[in-house]
């Protein structure tokens, strides 16, 4: 079974919780293109969601796969983000936004009653941070603002190499806010919530890609089955 299988399999259980009649945010990457693939499926079938898309991406494929979008302008709360993960630890903490997409999708998940991580089960980890740590920053002050993320990572006893992402074109990575990105490369994060927290006092830091107790549950697939971690 391939590891795009195993994403399919976590999207299509995810999508047993999906109800008539539900507001729904949808998430970003390769896992979260398959809900919403399948997901658009069940619409043309006749289910009757709205979704709320976390970036341009999701949009399109929303729009192609024909599910009727909204907007958080229009709606204040969702019933349920279905998102994939970068990394996910065992309370449920996760590291997200290697698609760039952290800012929208954190904003998404934080209006939802629920939010199901889906994953193949090599997201799983022990302890966060093998993963380079996605920080949206404003583009002003970037020397600055690193200095300063370099010293909220001391502070919280960490190091690592600050890269700033680039795009496809060799120049700096845009978010769709307009945002760059800085990938922290940690090795490991022992204590996620004091760094979420230190990093999100600095201000040209927009968002991290850190998500704590923002996760309900998650759906993680494997070739031996599927198991579901719940908080
Ligand atoms: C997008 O910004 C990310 O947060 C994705 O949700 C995350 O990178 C998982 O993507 P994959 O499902 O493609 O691994």
């Amino acid at each position: 079974m391939s590891p795009d299988d195993l994403k399919r399999q976590a999207a299509a259980t995810a999508l047993e919780q999906v109800r008539d009649g539900m507001k729904l945010g949808l998430g970003t990457g390769s896992t979260a293109k398959h809900f919403v693939e399948l997901l658009g499926a069940k619409v043309r079938a006749g289910l009757n969601v709205i979704g709320v898309p976390t970036s341009e991406v999701t949009r399109a494929d929303a729009e192609r796969c024909g599910i009727p979008l909204t907007t958080l302008d229009e709606v204040d709360r969702l019933d349920i983000t279905v998102d994939g993960a970068d990394e996910i630890d065992g309370a449920l903490n996760l590291v997200k936004g290697g698609g760039g997409a952290l800012l929208r999708e954190k904003i998404v998940a934080a209006a939802s009653d629920r939010m199901i991580v889906i994953a193949d089960d090599s997201k799983l980890v022990e302890t966060l941070g093998r993963f380079p740590l996605p920080i949206e920053i404003i583009p002003f002050g970037l020397a600055a603002t690193r200095h300063a993320i370099e010293q909220a990572m001391a502070s919280c006893g960490i190091s690592g190499e600050l890269k700033l992402r680039s795009g496809k074109d060799g120049h700096a990575f845009v978010t769709d806010g307009g945002h760059w990105i800085i990938d922290a490369h940690l090795g490991r994060i022992p204590d996620a919530t004091r760094l979420a927290a230190t990093l999100s006092f600095i201000p040209g830091v927009v968002e991290h890609g850190l998500f704590i107790g923002l996760a309900s549950s998650a759906v993680l697939a494997s070739p031996q089955g599927i198991r579901i971690m719940e908080r």
